[in-house]
Parts: C-alpha cells; sequence; structure tokens
C-alpha cells in the first residue's frame, strides 16, 4: 500500500511540476481559461493520466507501451501560428489524452476543436472540464483515430513520438481517402510517410527538444499518392 501510495504521490508531483513549469506565458492574461487548466490540473492529480493510459493499454493486452505525455502550451500556442490557425479552423488532435491542446486552440484562437482518444477517463475528464466551463467549441470522441473520420479537419495534430512506421502508413493513407485539399497536419519528432512536409521546426518538451513537421495535403500529393497505388 505504501509503495502504491509513494507512487501516485510522484505522479501528482511530476504532474503538478509539469503544469508549473508550462504555464508561464501560456494563459496570456486570460483568467478564464487559467481556471480552466487549474481544474484539469486538480482533476488529473486525483486521477492520473499518466496512470490510465497505462491502466488502460495494459487491459487492453496491446503492445503499446501506454506511455502518456503531453503537449506543452508553449508548444501549442507556437504550432498555432505555424499553422496560422483562426476561428474558420477545426483543430484535430489525434490521440487528444485530457484535451489540453483542444482547450487552449478553441480559447484562444476560437477554432472548433476535435479531441480523438481512446481511453474512456481521459474523454471523461475533458468532457467535464468542457461541461463545467460551457466550452461550446471543443468536442471529444471516444475512439480509436483509425475509426473516426477526419473529413471535417482543417489541421490534424499528432504527437508521434512513439508512433510505429504502421500507425504513420495509416494516417497518411487516412489522410489521403477522408481529408480536403488545404488539410494542414502538424506531428512531432516525425514526418508523415509519403505526404511530403513543407517546414520543419524544433520544439521543446519536457523530456528535451524535438522536431514538428508541417504537411499541407495539396492536390498535386494527391494526384501523387494515387498514382503510387503500389506503395500506397
Ligand atoms: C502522447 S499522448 C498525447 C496527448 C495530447 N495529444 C497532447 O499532445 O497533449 C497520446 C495519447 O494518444 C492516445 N492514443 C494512442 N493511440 C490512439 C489511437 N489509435 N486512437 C485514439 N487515441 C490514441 C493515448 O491514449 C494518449 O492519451
Amino acid at each position: 500500500m505504501w509503495k502504491s501510495l509513494g507512487k501516485r504521490s510522484r505522479q501528482r508531483w511530476s504532474l503538478w511540476q509539469f503544469h508549473r513549469r508550462d504555464v508561464r506565458g501560456s494563459y496570456d492574461r486570460s483568467w478564464r481559461f487559467a481556471l480552466l487548466d487549474r481544474v484539469l490540473l486538480v482533476v488529473g492529480c486525483f486521477q492520473s493520466p499518466y496512470a490510465l493510459c497505462r491502466r488502460f493499454f495494459a487491459l487492453q493486452g496491446s503492445g503499446h507501451l501506454g506511455v502518456y505525455g503531453e503537449t506543452p502550451l508553449r508548444v501549442v500556442q507556437k504550432l498555432a501560428s505555424i499553422a496560422a490557425i483562426d476561428s474558420g479552423d477545426v483543430w484535430v488532435d489525434l490521440g487528444s489524452g485530457r484535451g489540453r491542446s483542444c482547450f487552449w486552440m478553441a480559447h484562444f484562437t476560437g477554432c472548433s476543436s476535435l479531441g480523438i482518444e481512446q481511453v474512456p477517463s481521459l474523454i471523461r475528464q475533458g468532457q467535464w472540464v468542457a461541461r463545467l466551463f460551457k466550452v461550446p467549441n471543443v468536442r471529444f470522441e471516444e475512439t480509436n483515430w483509425r475509426c473516426s473520420s477526419l473529413s471535417t479537419a482543417t489541421c490534424l495534430y499528432f504527437y508521434a513520438t512513439l508512433a510505429s512506421d504502421e500507425e504513420l502508413a495509416d494516417l497518411s493513407r487516412k489522410i489521403c481517402q477522408e481529408c480536403s485539399l488545404g488539410v494542414r497536419i502538424i506531428t512531432i519528432s516525425t514526418p508523415l510517410p509519403i505526404l511530403p512536409y513543407c517546414w520543419e521546426f524544433p520544439l521543446t518538451f519536457p523530456w528535451g527538444t524535438t522536431l514538428g513537421y508541417l504537411h499541407i495535403f495539396t492536390e498535386h500529393i494527391r494526384q501523387a499518392t494515387g498514382e503510387d497505388k503500389e506503395n500506397f
């Protein structure tokens, strides 16, 4: 029991530290967002997203490591300016966790956000906070992103640091089949196969520096992937 108590306290402490370092300058003097994010933190201290994610993948018996991590808000802010997100956009986070990127984008850019996440308790945390703060432009879908439709997205976000080659190839295929032309796709740590990226940029995460990749789905890419059926 003491051992598990110690582990829980460590998880709370690391979540607390992550938020503390992350929030400097990220609230942009919005008390409403600051409060929302603090509520997410408190909820996360009671039900650690790290533990929820690990437990879910262990129960599934999947080979996935179930390693949870969040994109710092400072990085989300940078992504918003790189992808020029505005109120007409639909931001879709593939594997949204508690939905922090979705809340930030919806609040500061006015876009619509959709978080797709397969861990039910993480979805519940996001939905509960969205209801509590009456956030109209954030929505969550509890599913595997492979089963979800991406047709309404204008910007897709994929934290791909631990993604397998198979996941990356599946996502590329899905984009070519479902997305409209002009959709921007941001991936972290690794670019998508087949779809060429147009910009790579450095990003700082709590675990170190990595690269982000911006892809734009153009007619040229659609034609190229349509012709290259053998590799696709
Ligand atoms: C590294 S976390 C990223 C969280 C969030 N996107 C962020 O950047 O703050 C990855 C999340 O993706 C979820 N996930 C992994 N594979 C998924 C899939 N195939 N469908 C939906 N969610 C998935 C995990 O449960 C986890 O919550």
